[in-house]
């Protein structure tokens, strides 16, 4: 039996690591397709070094495009890669353009499908992710839920309950087994200097956010108005940098930090510490649950309401006021405490990888 799996962009990297290593135990053959959605060392390369995850087997190298043009490319690239190799069942993650693109690939030969992460909704179809999951999931063949949400959303949209798997949140699982050594290399680190700081971490990336010169200019005022109490670090992503530099900045910047994009180990540290988190990410919100961290999700909605329900999570949508006063009630010490959602336990790979084994065989 030979499993495939196929990653892309960076969130999709910390959810195969543990299923691969998951599956290796069980002595599993499997190969990793790359299809090269993010091609950036610091959005790729760093990330298969500091998860431990095997060199791609091929590189698809599809690069940035159009959603249609990205889709496209990864489809007719990869289907050539299933011919050939003939797995019998290609592993996609998460609910980026490469997730759904394999997927498609993958039913149209009949090969067997299994989604990782799959089940969560946001309701809004303005999302691409959104259009991502909708897709992946009616087509998938076996399909491993973080949530019971997920579950629930599945059965809705008339989904075979027999195909799903509740199995907890796979990306939780490389946090538990990287934190103690994220801590601990934070001390010899580019970012120790903020080991002993008391700082706001934050991430934009969504074209929602970032492509509105306006929303992103009331955004920075915030920070700007922020980082007159506390530190605020601000890592950015390509497209949001490109667009910041097109802003003039609103205010004295000597405390808001805008680094490059940081590598696994470094981010996770800084998230495990930070007095508050603000992000659109989806990753970002179930990382800040888990850790207890406060997060202000700058988006209208969520597809992962556990986070809201449960953990430390609140949504403050595009509203920079909503978010300054949440933002600042935090910071004087009035956050919301959460607790970990069921099965967020760093064991979700080994359950995937059961059903897997049991399904295909080795
Ligand atoms: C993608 C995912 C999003 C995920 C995000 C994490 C889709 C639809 N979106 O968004 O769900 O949250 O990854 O980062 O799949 N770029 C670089 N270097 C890179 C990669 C991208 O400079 O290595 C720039 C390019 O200008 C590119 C832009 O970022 O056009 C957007 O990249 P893309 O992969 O299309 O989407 P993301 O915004 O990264």
């Amino acid at each position: 039996m030979q499993v495939l799996h196929v990653v892309g962009a960076r969130p999709n990297f910390m959810k195969a690591a543990p299923v691969i290593a998951a599956l290796s135990k069980r002595n599993m053959a499997q190969t990793l397709v790359h299809t090269g959605q993010h091609y950036d060392a610091n959005m790729s390369d760093i990330f298969f070094q500091q998860l431990g995850m095997p060199k791609p087997d091929v590189n698809l190298e599809v690069g940035s495009g159009s959603h249609a043009v990205q889709t496209a490319e990864v489809m007719v690239r990869l289907e050539k890669v299933v011919l050939e190799w003939k797995p019998n069942c290609v592993v996609v993650y998460g609910d980026v353009n490469s997730t759904m693109a394999a997927a498609l690939v993958c039913a149209k030969l009949r090969v067997q499908i299994a989604h990782v992460e799959a089940g969560l909704r946001s309701g809004d179809r303005s999302m691409p992710e959104e259009i991502n999951r909708l897709v992946t999931d009616q087509i998938a063949d076996l399909l491993f839920t973080p949530s019971i949400d997920g579950n629930e959303n599945l059965v809705r949209e008339g989904i075979s309950p027999e195909k799903v798997h509740l199995v907890g949140n796979v990306m939780i699982d490389t946090l538990v087994r990287l934190l103690p050594l994220a801590l601990d290399r934070q001390e010899h680190d580019d970012i120790s200097r903020w080991r002993d700081r008391r700082y706001t971490l934050v991430t934009l990336h969504r074209p929602s956010n970032v492509d509105d010169p306006a929303l992103l200019g009331e955004t920075l005022k915030v920070l700007v108005e922020l980082s007159a109490d506390v530190s605020v670090l601000f890592p950015i992503h390509p497209r949001t940098r490109r667009q910041i530099e097109r802003l003039p900045m609103p205010g004295a910047t000597d405390n808001l930090h805008l680094l490059d994009p940081l590598g696994y180990m470094e981010f996770l540290a800084l998230q495990s510490k930070a007095a508050l988190v603000i992000t659109d990410s989806g990753g970002i919100q179930e990382e800040t649950t888990y850790l207890g961290i406060p997060c202000l999700t700058v988006r209208e909605n969520t597809e992962r309401p556990v986070t809201v329900n449960i953990g430390t999570n609140i949504l403050v949508g595009q509203d920079s006021k909503r978010l300054r006063d949440e933002a600042q009630r935090i910071l004087r010490g009035g956050a919301k405490k959460g607790s970990i959602p069921p099965l967020w336990d760093g064991k979700a790979s080994e359950r995937i990888a059961d059903v897997l084994t049991a399904t295909l065989g080795t």
